[in-house]
C-alpha cells in the first residue's frame, strides 16, 4: 500500500518548502497541487480565455494537456510540451490560479491527474483539497497556516532575496484576499479536514515544522 501524506494550508504557510523536505527525508514524492492550478491559469492567460465563459473553460479543458515529470527529484508541470516551472511563479499567474481553481471542470480534471499520481508512489501531497477531496483517505492529514502577517513577511523576504522590489502592505493584502477566495469559494473550499492535525508555523522554524512532522509520521505509522 503506498502512504500518503496530505498538507493544505493557506498561501505562504510554507507548505511546499517543507513538503519538499520531508518527501526527501522519507523518501517520497512530492506533490504540489497549486503548480497545477498554476499551468492552467496561465493556459487561460496565455490564450485569451476568460474562466468565467463556460466555452472558455471547455477550450482550456480538452487542449491544456498538464503532465508532472521529475528531474533530480524536483517537480516539472509540463503544459502542452513546455516546462512551464519558470513562468507559473509570478504574482500574476498566483492570481489567475486562483480564479481558475474555482471552475469545477478545472478542478475534476486535476484532481484526475493528482488522484493518479498518489496511486502508484508513497506521496507528501500539498494544497488547499488535498485532505478533503483528493485523498480522503491519507495515511497522515495536516493543515499548516501560520498569521498573514508572517506569511506577508516571508514572501517579502523572498522576494528582497531576489532582487523584486516589494511593499510588505501589499503583499499582506494579496495574502489575505487570496486566502478569501480559496476558502469561500462554492467547489472544495480551503478547510481543515476534521481528521487533519493542526500545525501553526507563525513562531516555529522550517527544520521544528518538518521534525514534527517526521515525528507524526513515525506515530502514524
Ligand atoms: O499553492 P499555490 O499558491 O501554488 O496555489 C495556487 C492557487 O491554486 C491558489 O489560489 C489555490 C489554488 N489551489 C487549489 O484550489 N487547490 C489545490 N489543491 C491547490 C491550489
Amino acid at each position: 500500500m503506498n502512504y500518503c501524506i496530505a498538507i493544505d494550508g493557506p498561501a505562504g504557510a510554507g507548505k511546499s518548502t517543507i513538503a519538499k523536505l520531508v518527501a526527501k527525508k522519507l523518501e517520497f514524492i512530492y506533490v504540489d497541487t497549486g503548480a497545477m492550478y498554476r499551468a492552467m491559469g496561465l493556459f487561460f492567460f496565455e490564450n485569451n480565455l476568460d474562466s468565467e465563459k463556460q466555452e472558455d473553460v471547455v477550450k482550456a479543458c480538452e487542449n491544456a494537456d498538464i503532465t508532472i515529470e521529475y528531474k533530480n527529484g524536483e517537480q516539472l508541470v509540463i503544459l502542452n510540451g513546455e516546462n512551464v516551472n519558470g513562468k507559473i511563479r509570478t504574482e500574476e499567474a498566483s492570481k489567475m490560479a486562483s480564479k481558475v481553481a474555482k471552475v469545477k471542470e478545472v478542478r475534476v480534471k486535476l484532481v484526475e491527474l493528482q488522484r493518479k499520481l498518489a496511486s502508484v508512489e508513497n506521496v507528501i501531497m500539498d494544497g488547499r483539497d488535498v485532505g478533503t477531496q483528493i485523498l480522503p483517505n491519507a495515511n497522515l492529514k495536516l493543515y499548516l497556516t501560520a498569521s498573514s502577517k508572517e506569511r506577508a513577511k516571508r514572501r517579502w523576504k523572498e522576494n528582497i532575496a531576489k532582487g523584486i522590489e516589494c511593499d510588505l502592505d501589499t503583499i499582506e493584502a494579496d495574502i489575505i484576499a487570496r486566502d478569501e477566495q480559496d476558502m469561500n469559494r462554492e467547489i472544495s473550499p480551503l478547510c481543515q479536514a476534521e481528521d487533519a492535525i493542526l500545525l501553526d508555523s507563525s513562531t516555529m522554524t522550517i527544520d521544528q515544522v518538518v521534525d514534527a512532522i517526521i515525528e507524526l509520521y513515525n506515530t502514524h505509522k
